[in-house]
Order: C-alpha cells, then structure tokens, then sequence
C-alpha cells in the first residue's frame, strides 16, 4: 500500500471513483462524468489544492483533497460567512487547511482505506506547517455517518457550528487541530 500525490494522467481513474463513489449511500447522486469533472475541476481550482491517492495493488483505491485558505474571508467565501466569521471566532490565528475530497473505490469501502489515507496526509501536512497553530476544517452532511466515523478516528472534534439543509439534514462543521 502506498500514498502519494495524484498524477495529472490519473485524473481520469479518480473522476471514475469520484462519480461512481457519490452514487452510493448517502448520496445517491447520478453526476454525469462531466458533471464529476466540473466538480474535481471546482476543487482543484482552491488555492494550494493537494490530492492524495491511495495506492493498493497497482490500482488507486482512495483519494484525499486538502487546500489552504489565506484567511477566514476566504474560507467564508466558500462556505458561506457565517460560517466563515462562527469558525474565525472559535480558531483565530490558525494556519486554515479545508478538506474538499475524500473517496474510496465502493469495492473497497468499510476496510478502514480512508481513514488510513487521512492520518497519513494529516501527519505529512502536520511536519510542513509554519505556524504554531494549525486547523483543518471539514463539512459534512449529517446523514454521511461512515465519513464522520472516519473523521473522528483521526482526531476530527465537531466545532458545534451547522448549517440547515432544505431536506432537514445539516451540514456539519468539524475541526482537526494539527
Ligand atoms: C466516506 C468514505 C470515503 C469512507 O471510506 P472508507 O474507506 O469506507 O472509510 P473507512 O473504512 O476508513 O471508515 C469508515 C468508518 O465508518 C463506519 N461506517 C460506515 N457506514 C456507517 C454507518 N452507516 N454508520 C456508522 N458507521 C459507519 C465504518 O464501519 C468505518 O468505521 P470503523 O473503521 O470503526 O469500522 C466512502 O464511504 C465514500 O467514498 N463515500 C462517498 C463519498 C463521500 O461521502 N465522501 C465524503 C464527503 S464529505
């Protein structure tokens, strides 16, 4: 098993786990490819955007995307400024990482893949930060019990703040202090 920087030439395998990843529970969504192109392309376009796969057999089987944020503001413009400014209140003065990405191969799902791929992408980012604080921020929907799971096992706390959704779910704010 290894983990290491997605390669350009590979964005079509992971486009391909991206789509087929948010057909499944909780999600259920039917993105076209170009639809689940748009999206990695959205990610990808945040500032210092990183990818990380998961490497099992020869085969990527998990990917990871973190970027940094320069400031609040600018994590309120993408998630919205309340958020933003409830976040900014609790952790002002850390260095702002968000997470944006995280599938595993649906085969291959429930074997703890993910949660590995994260604490290995955490404790890299951990010995790279210049600051003395460091936080990493992740939404989630309520309902994506498996991803919050996960979350917690690396260190992920719930920072109390959510954002209602249309079909009575929530997003979920949580934080990892690095
Ligand atoms: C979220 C996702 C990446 C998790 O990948 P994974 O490799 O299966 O995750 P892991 O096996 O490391 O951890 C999942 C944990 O959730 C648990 N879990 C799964 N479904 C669960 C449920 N319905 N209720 C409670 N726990 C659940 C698993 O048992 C596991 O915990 P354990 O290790 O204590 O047994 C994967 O399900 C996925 O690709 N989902 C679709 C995309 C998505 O939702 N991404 C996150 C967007 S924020």
């Amino acid at each position: 098993m290894r983990i290491r920087l997605l390669m350009r030439k590979e964005v079509p395998t992971l486009l391909a786990l991206y789509q087929a990843a948010f057909m499944g529970k909780p999600w259920f969504m039917s993105w076209s490819l170009e639809k689940t192109k748009n999206l990695f392309q959205e990610r990808s376009a945040l500032p210092d955007f990183l990818c990380h796969v998961l490497i099992k057999d020869g085969v990527i089987v998990a990917a990871h995307g973190y970027n940094r944020f320069s400031d609040w503001k600018q994590l309120g413009e993408y998630l919205g400024p309340t958020v933003g400014e409830d976040l900014a209140v609790q952790l002002a003065g850390s260095e702002i990482y968000y997470e944006n990405l995280l599938i595993t191969d649906t085969k291959v799902q429930g074997r703890g893949l993910a949660t590995r791929l994260r604490q290995e992408v955490f404790r890299r980012l951990r010995r790279k930060i210049n600051s003395q604080k460091a936080v990493v921020i992740a939404r989630y929907r309520s309902d994506n019990f498996g991803t919050i799971q996960s979350a917690k096992k690396c260190g992920f706390v719930h920072s109390g703040i959510e954002s209602p959704l249309p079909n009575g779910l929530f997003f979920q704010y949580w934080q990892l202090i690095l």
